[in-house]
């Protein structure tokens, strides 16, 4: 596994975004296939998606051929509600990049049948060639999009039932009340995920600690659905300094010493 360690959010962000750009330019240069991205929601990803934005609207990088394939969606949230995964990421990335709109894919959490939106999902990413680059966040608890603790390691793209935590802790975003927040989502699975060719992992803030600190140093576990990144040839983590604040002085210099290397 892949650690970097950058002092803030924002400086942890640029490198995501520039990292990605750098991803999409070098499959550019060998092949005209398209490149197709696995993207998150939540308010960690927000500034990668600021920089993507900047670069596109100057020009650095260009979404026209990239694919992308969303992590999450709530289940019986309208699509136009201001908190629908739909319409996080047309206001926080798709309205201001240059993707086409038929090369958007997110999880419809209003499906009639929601077991054959979830195949058909499966279904397009492998149509799609497979995830390039699953670029993801984590919860308080380590779920990665919404694999709670107890999905298994092999899940694929499925409903699912939140925990109260992931309820309480998504509440801010419905003004508080948690019985606004809805009880099952659309995920991609912990394998859906870890099925991408490379996986990038953001995790910022002191909330985040816990969870990285058990999934970085601990064993591959059911409870923290981030720790099966272990399993994946090419997985990064992306923190600031505050998300490595419960890592073992040791395993902290250890990744610090193997990045200064690498850049040398
Ligand atoms: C939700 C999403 C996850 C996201 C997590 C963390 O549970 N389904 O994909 O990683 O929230 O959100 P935040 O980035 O706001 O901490």
């Amino acid at each position: 596994m892949r650690i970097i360690i950058r002092d803030t959010y924002s400086e942890g962000s640029v490198w995501a975004a520039h990292y990605i750009a750098d991803r999409i330019r070098e499959k550019a240069a060998r092949t005209s296939e398209p490149f197709v991205l696995g993207l998150p929601t939540g308010s960690t990803p927000i500034a990668t998606y600021d920089e993507l934005a900047r670069m596109v609207a100057a020009g650095e990088i260009s979404f026209k051929n990239v694919i992308s394939f969303n992590m999450d969606e709530y289940v019986g949230l309208p699509e136009s509600h201001p908190e629908s995964y739909h319409s996080f990421m047309f206001k926080n990335l798709f309205s201001r990049i240059d993707e086409p709109r038929e090369n958007i894919h997110i999880l419809n959490g209003n499906a009639p049948d929601l077991q054959a939106e979830c195949r058909a999902y499966e279904r397009a990413i492998e149509e799609a060639g497979g995830i390039d680059l699953f670029l993801g966040g984590i919860g308080e608890d380590g779920h990665i999009a919404f694999n709670e603790p107890f999905s298994s390691i092999y899940s694929r793209t499925r409903v699912v039932t939140l925990t109260d935590d992931t309820i309480r802790v998504n509440s801010r975003f419905f003004g508080g009340d948690e019985s606004l927040v809805p009880r099952q989502a659309l995920s991609v699975g912990v394998a859906t995920v870890l099925s991408a060719k490379e996986v990038v992992i953001l995790a910022f803030g002191p909330k985040k600690a816990r969870a990285i600190r058990d999934a970085v140093e601990g064993g591959v576990s059911h409870t923290n659905t981030v720790s099966a990144l272990q399993l994946h040839q090419f997985g990064t983590i992306v923190m600031d300094e505050l998300a490595a604040g419960e890592l073992k002085v040791n395993s902290y210099n250890y990744f610090k010493a193997v990045e200064a290397a690498e850049n040398r």
